[in-house]
Protein backbone atom coordinates (compact mmCIF):
# COMPACT_ATOMS: atom_id res chain seq x y z
CA UNK A 1 0.00 0.00 0.00
CA UNK A 2 1.19 3.44 -0.83
CA UNK A 3 3.14 4.62 2.16
CA UNK A 4 2.37 8.60 2.12
CA UNK A 5 -1.44 7.82 2.15
CA UNK A 6 -2.90 8.35 6.09
CA UNK A 7 -4.33 5.12 6.75
CA UNK A 8 -7.37 5.56 9.39
CA UNK A 9 -8.95 2.76 11.48
CA UNK A 10 -12.18 3.58 12.07
CA UNK A 11 -14.34 1.41 14.70
CA UNK A 12 -16.87 -0.45 12.89
CA UNK A 13 -21.40 0.23 13.74
CA UNK A 14 -22.76 3.26 15.21
CA UNK A 15 -20.20 4.99 16.95
CA UNK A 16 -17.89 4.08 13.65
CA UNK A 17 -20.41 5.98 11.77
CA UNK A 18 -21.26 8.53 14.20
CA UNK A 19 -16.84 9.42 13.89
CA UNK A 20 -17.02 9.03 9.81
CA UNK A 21 -19.22 11.38 10.04
CA UNK A 22 -17.39 14.01 11.76
CA UNK A 23 -13.76 13.11 10.00
CA UNK A 24 -16.09 14.07 6.69
CA UNK A 25 -17.58 17.41 8.23
CA UNK A 26 -13.77 17.79 8.88
CA UNK A 27 -13.13 17.66 5.26
CA UNK A 28 -12.17 14.07 4.92
CA UNK A 29 -15.12 12.38 3.05
CA UNK A 30 -14.67 9.86 1.15
CA UNK A 31 -17.87 9.22 -1.14
CA UNK A 32 -16.27 5.08 -1.92
CA UNK A 33 -16.99 5.02 1.59
CA UNK A 34 -20.28 5.89 1.58
CA UNK A 35 -21.80 3.01 -0.35
CA UNK A 36 -19.63 -0.20 1.15
CA UNK A 37 -20.84 -3.29 -0.35
CA UNK A 38 -18.59 -5.65 0.38
CA UNK A 39 -15.12 -4.05 0.62
CA UNK A 40 -13.26 -3.19 3.91
CA UNK A 41 -10.91 -0.21 2.67
CA UNK A 42 -11.48 2.92 1.05
CA UNK A 43 -9.03 5.74 -0.48
CA UNK A 44 -9.87 9.36 -1.00
CA UNK A 45 -6.49 9.91 -3.61
CA UNK A 46 -7.48 13.86 -3.50
CA UNK A 47 -7.04 14.15 0.28
CA UNK A 48 -4.17 11.39 0.50
CA UNK A 49 -6.66 9.13 3.16
CA UNK A 50 -7.60 5.54 3.53
CA UNK A 51 -10.38 4.27 5.69
CA UNK A 52 -10.78 0.63 7.10
CA UNK A 53 -13.61 -0.57 9.19
CA UNK A 54 -12.08 -2.59 12.01
CA UNK A 55 -14.07 -4.15 15.28
CA UNK A 56 -14.11 -1.27 17.66
CA UNK A 57 -12.15 -3.62 20.61
CA UNK A 58 -9.05 -3.84 17.71
CA UNK A 59 -8.88 -0.42 16.79
CA UNK A 60 -6.01 -0.06 19.51
CA UNK A 61 -4.07 -2.93 18.04
CA UNK A 62 -4.14 -1.60 14.83
CA UNK A 63 -2.83 1.45 15.76
CA UNK A 64 -0.09 0.21 18.09
CA UNK A 65 1.43 -2.14 15.41
CA UNK A 66 1.39 0.65 12.94
CA UNK A 67 -1.12 -0.76 10.48
CA UNK A 68 -3.10 2.11 10.85
CA UNK A 69 -1.30 5.18 11.40
CA UNK A 70 -4.00 6.85 13.55
CA UNK A 71 -8.18 5.73 14.98
CA UNK A 72 -10.98 6.21 17.14
CA UNK A 73 -11.04 3.98 20.48
CA UNK A 74 -12.67 3.86 23.71
CA UNK A 75 -10.93 5.38 26.38
CA UNK A 76 -12.27 1.80 28.29
CA UNK A 77 -10.37 -0.44 25.54
CA UNK A 78 -7.48 2.25 26.19
CA UNK A 79 -7.42 1.23 29.58
CA UNK A 80 -7.74 -1.89 29.49
CA UNK A 81 -5.19 -3.36 26.73
CA UNK A 82 -2.55 -0.14 27.90
CA UNK A 83 -1.28 0.06 23.87
CA UNK A 84 2.02 2.35 23.43
CA UNK A 85 0.15 4.75 21.00
CA UNK A 86 -0.40 8.39 21.83
CA UNK A 87 -3.68 9.88 22.15
CA UNK A 88 -4.43 12.98 20.64
CA UNK A 89 -8.03 13.98 21.21
CA UNK A 90 -10.99 13.27 23.05
CA UNK A 91 -13.49 13.46 19.87
CA UNK A 92 -16.56 13.57 22.30
CA UNK A 93 -18.46 10.35 20.79
CA UNK A 94 -19.36 7.28 22.65
CA UNK A 95 -19.90 8.68 25.89
CA UNK A 96 -20.81 6.25 28.73
CA UNK A 97 -19.18 5.02 32.14
CA UNK A 98 -17.76 1.65 33.50
CA UNK A 99 -19.21 0.88 36.51
CA UNK A 100 -19.23 -2.18 38.67
CA UNK A 101 -23.04 -3.41 39.04
CA UNK A 102 -25.06 -6.08 41.19
CA UNK A 103 -28.39 -7.37 42.03
CA UNK A 104 -30.42 -4.91 43.72
CA UNK A 105 -29.97 -6.18 47.33
CA UNK A 106 -26.41 -6.96 46.91
CA UNK A 107 -24.35 -6.46 49.92
CA UNK A 108 -20.23 -6.83 49.72
CA UNK A 109 -18.90 -9.52 51.80
CA UNK A 110 -15.28 -8.93 52.59
CA UNK A 111 -14.61 -12.77 54.09
CA UNK A 112 -15.70 -13.91 50.29
CA UNK A 113 -14.19 -14.25 47.21
CA UNK A 114 -15.89 -11.84 45.00
CA UNK A 115 -16.93 -13.32 41.87
CA UNK A 116 -16.50 -10.52 39.15
CA UNK A 117 -18.12 -11.15 34.95
CA UNK A 118 -16.64 -9.08 32.74
CA UNK A 119 -15.31 -7.88 29.75
CA UNK A 120 -12.46 -6.27 30.98
CA UNK A 121 -10.55 -8.42 33.02
CA UNK A 122 -7.77 -5.75 33.32
CA UNK A 123 -9.76 -2.73 34.45
CA UNK A 124 -11.96 -4.94 37.53
CA UNK A 125 -8.39 -6.31 38.59
CA UNK A 126 -6.90 -2.95 38.90
CA UNK A 127 -10.27 -1.55 40.24
CA UNK A 128 -10.21 -4.15 43.37
CA UNK A 129 -6.20 -4.24 43.44
CA UNK A 130 -7.04 -0.66 45.04
CA UNK A 131 -8.57 -2.07 47.59
CA UNK A 132 -6.81 -5.45 48.34
CA UNK A 133 -9.92 -7.03 47.09
CA UNK A 134 -10.09 -10.95 46.89
CA UNK A 135 -11.75 -11.79 43.20
CA UNK A 136 -12.09 -14.27 41.29
CA UNK A 137 -12.40 -12.50 37.17
CA UNK A 138 -15.23 -14.26 35.18
CA UNK A 139 -14.36 -13.32 31.74
CA UNK A 140 -16.92 -13.01 29.31
CA UNK A 141 -17.78 -11.84 25.98
CA UNK A 142 -21.01 -10.17 26.33
CA UNK A 143 -24.12 -10.52 27.59
CA UNK A 144 -22.28 -9.72 30.89
CA UNK A 145 -25.79 -9.06 32.95
CA UNK A 146 -26.58 -12.61 32.55
CA UNK A 147 -24.06 -13.36 34.77
CA UNK A 148 -25.37 -12.22 38.47
CA UNK A 149 -28.92 -13.58 37.76
CA UNK A 150 -27.72 -16.84 36.65
CA UNK A 151 -25.75 -16.89 40.16
CA UNK A 152 -22.01 -16.89 37.67
CA UNK A 153 -21.00 -13.96 39.63
CA UNK A 154 -21.59 -11.63 42.19
CA UNK A 155 -21.38 -8.59 40.44
CA UNK A 156 -19.94 -7.44 36.78
CA UNK A 157 -17.62 -4.89 35.68
CA UNK A 158 -18.83 -3.43 32.34
CA UNK A 159 -20.09 -0.43 30.27
CA UNK A 160 -23.50 1.56 31.07
CA UNK A 161 -25.09 3.70 28.70
CA UNK A 162 -28.44 4.25 29.29
CA UNK A 163 -28.77 2.08 31.98
CA UNK A 164 -31.68 0.36 30.52
CA UNK A 165 -30.14 -2.95 30.00
CA UNK A 166 -29.28 -3.03 33.67
CA UNK A 167 -32.53 -1.55 35.14
CA UNK A 168 -34.41 -4.45 32.26
CA UNK A 169 -32.43 -7.19 34.57
CA UNK A 170 -33.11 -5.84 38.23
CA UNK A 171 -29.37 -4.78 38.15
CA UNK A 172 -28.19 -1.53 39.37
CA UNK A 173 -24.86 0.42 39.49
CA UNK A 174 -23.16 0.05 42.66
CA UNK A 175 -20.23 2.06 41.66
CA UNK A 176 -18.88 4.04 38.72
CA UNK A 177 -15.36 3.25 38.07
CA UNK A 178 -14.77 6.18 35.53
CA UNK A 179 -16.13 8.38 32.46
CA UNK A 180 -15.92 6.76 28.73
CA UNK A 181 -15.73 8.82 25.50
CA UNK A 182 -13.78 7.89 21.95
CA UNK A 183 -10.67 8.83 21.83
CA UNK A 184 -8.18 9.63 18.94
CA UNK A 185 -4.95 7.84 18.90
CA UNK A 186 -1.64 7.95 16.90
CA UNK A 187 0.85 5.31 16.62
CA UNK A 188 4.07 6.75 17.58
CA UNK A 189 6.30 6.63 14.58
CA UNK A 190 3.94 8.07 11.96
CA UNK A 191 3.33 10.71 14.47
CA UNK A 192 7.17 11.53 13.94
CA UNK A 193 7.45 10.72 10.51
CA UNK A 194 3.58 12.16 9.15
CA UNK A 195 3.17 14.67 11.95
CA UNK A 196 2.02 17.15 9.97
CA UNK A 197 -0.88 15.89 8.13
CA UNK A 198 -1.91 13.91 11.77
CA UNK A 199 -1.95 17.00 13.26
CA UNK A 200 -4.56 18.84 10.47
CA UNK A 201 -6.41 16.07 10.62
CA UNK A 202 -6.24 16.51 14.44
CA UNK A 203 -7.07 20.24 14.66
CA UNK A 204 -10.08 19.45 11.78
CA UNK A 205 -11.63 17.14 14.24
CA UNK A 206 -11.46 19.44 17.03
CA UNK A 207 -12.71 22.40 15.42
CA UNK A 208 -15.96 20.06 14.33
CA UNK A 209 -16.23 18.89 17.84
CA UNK A 210 -16.34 22.66 19.06
CA UNK A 211 -18.88 23.28 16.38
CA UNK A 212 -21.10 20.95 17.54
CA UNK A 213 -20.55 21.77 21.29
CA UNK A 214 -21.84 25.65 20.32
C1 LIG B 1 -23.06 -2.95 26.16
C2 LIG B 1 -22.77 -3.23 27.61
C3 LIG B 1 -24.13 -3.35 28.23
C4 LIG B 1 -24.96 -2.37 27.40
C5 LIG B 1 -25.15 -1.10 28.18
O1 LIG B 1 -23.34 -4.16 25.55
O2 LIG B 1 -21.98 -4.42 27.74
O3 LIG B 1 -24.63 -4.66 28.09
O4 LIG B 1 -24.23 -2.11 26.20
O5 LIG B 1 -25.98 -0.18 27.50
P1 LIG B 1 -27.23 0.49 28.22
O6 LIG B 1 -26.79 1.03 29.54
O7 LIG B 1 -27.64 1.59 27.27
O8 LIG B 1 -28.30 -0.54 28.36
P2 LIG B 1 -23.32 -4.36 23.99
O9 LIG B 1 -24.55 -3.79 23.38
O10 LIG B 1 -22.03 -3.82 23.45
O11 LIG B 1 -23.38 -5.94 23.82
P3 LIG B 1 -22.77 -7.17 24.62
O12 LIG B 1 -23.79 -7.54 25.65
O13 LIG B 1 -22.60 -8.21 23.60
O14 LIG B 1 -21.48 -6.73 25.27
Amino acid sequence: MKNDFINIALPKGRLGDNVYEMFSMAGYRCPELENPGRKLVFENHDSGIRYFWVKPSDVAIYVEKGAADIGVAGKDILLEYRPDIYELLDVGLGKCRMAVAAPKNFRDDPRKTLRVATKFPNVAKMHYSKFGRDIEIIKLNGSIELAPILGLSDVIVDIVETGATLRQNNLEVYETLFEISARLIANKSSYRFKGEKIKQIQDGLAAVKGAKND
